[in-house]
């Protein structure tokens, strides 16, 4: 080749590129022209240089590499031509964005009212020196009626109908149960609480449902006595209540204690007035409690004249209704976020 050939040859080159370049319509396209171009043929042209004689050589590659420039600048020219016409045109159709307005709002999760005041009370008696145990959903007769002092045919079995399981086994009433399986697992000394879900076959209203929260808390020790238990409940109330609450002690029957209590506070709801959420009574049943039964003692292995203890079954979910002002226990259940986000909104009293 000769140096005439070769510019014949370049300005070939050049004419294909100013094709390519006025051709491509996006980035892609341009990209891969001018790879085409400057791997098949630039790089041939280079090649030929060998077949120059010597004294032309410097001048052929000279002209190579104006070429070869010339080529890259049109392209990076078109380039950058192809993206400012881009965010032209995005400009145009995003003209009715607004940069100044406020982002929309999201929506973030929260706990549910049950879970707050559950955690509130696993810190309280945390701080007691209390261990949060768990217990089974599905539990034997054994420890949810026999270990409790309830047996077979005992009438107090008529007030936690459940559901009962093809195994023989039964959704648990309450979680009392996981009093006897704390003291065969731990021994005395105790101090556990052990919140949780409790089931009842159980005709539904304002107070009452199927599926609803529990916290069990057992102490047992030497020397432990009704006035233990009495400080332990008022301090709770008062810590989750932020204030000293209204309370009575109402003698109560419940065969895993003796002797048993009602501890009622005044209702929340209505301020004590009288409402569906508390019968229309003004009290609400928050913390039947009691002196841990002996027979329930020796179930679990301990020794009822050298240890003794009190136990209470806080009904969680009633708690919640009244801390958050939930008039209805059905709300907590619905998955209604009116109520479980902001409970206060649904009425009642905010405490
Ligand atoms: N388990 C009882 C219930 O669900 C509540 C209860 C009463 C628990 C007295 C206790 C207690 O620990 O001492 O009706």
């Amino acid at each position: 080749m000769d140096l005439n050939e070769l510019a014949h040859l370049l300005t070939r080159i050049e004419s294909e590129a100013a094709g390519a370049v006025s051709e491509a319509r996006t980035a892609d396209a341009l990209r891969a022209a001018e790879s085409k171009i400057t791997k098949g043929p630039l790089a041939e042209a280079m090649k030929s240089i060998k077949s120059f004689a010597a004294e032309e050589r410097g001048q052929a590659g000279q002209n190579i590499n104006k070429t070869k420039q010339l080529i890259a600048e049109k392209f990076a020219a078109a380039m950058d031509a192809l993206r400012a016409a881009g965010v032209a045109s995005e400009r145009k159709s995003a003209s009715d964005f607004d940069p100044t307005l406020p982002p929309a709002r999201t929506l973030r999760g929260g706990l549910h009212p049950v879970t707050i005041v559950q955690r509130e009370v696993e810190r309280i008696f945390s701080s007691l020196g209390f261990a949060v145990v768990g217990g089974p959903e599905m539990e034997t007769e054994f420890y949810n009626f026999e270990a409790l002092n309830i047996p077979a045919m005992h009438p107090a079995r008529d007030a936690q109908d459940t559901f009962w399981l093809t195994n023989g086994w039964l959704l648990r009433t309450h979680t009392s149960p996981c009093q006897v399986r704390a003291m065969l697992r731990y021994g005395p000394p105790i101090r556990v609480i052990a919140p949780g879900r409790c089931f009842r076959y159980e005709a539904i209203d304002a107070s009452h449902e199927n599926t609803f929260y529990q916290l069990e808390g057992l102490l047992i020790d030497k020397d432990i006595s009704i006035a233990h238990l009495i400080a332990f409940m008022k301090l709770l109330l008062r810590e989750v209540f932020h204030r000293d609450v209204k309370v009575r002690l109402r003698p109560g029957f419940f065969p895993f204690v003796e002797p048993g209590f009602e501890l009622d506070m005044s209702c929340a709801i209505c301020d004590g007035k009288g409402c569906p959420t508390c019968k229309r009574s003004g009290w609400v049943e928050i913390l039947p409690c009691g002196m841990v039964h002996p027979n329930v003692l020796r179930h679990g292995k301990i020794d009822p004249h050298e240890y003794t203890g009190f136990a209470f079954g806080l009904g969680l979910t009633r708690l919640a209704m009244m801390k958050y002002g939930v008039g209805d226990i059905r709300i907590l259940n619905s998955g209604d976020l009116r109520g479980i986000v902001q409970p206060e909104r649904l009425g009642g009293a905010k405490v």
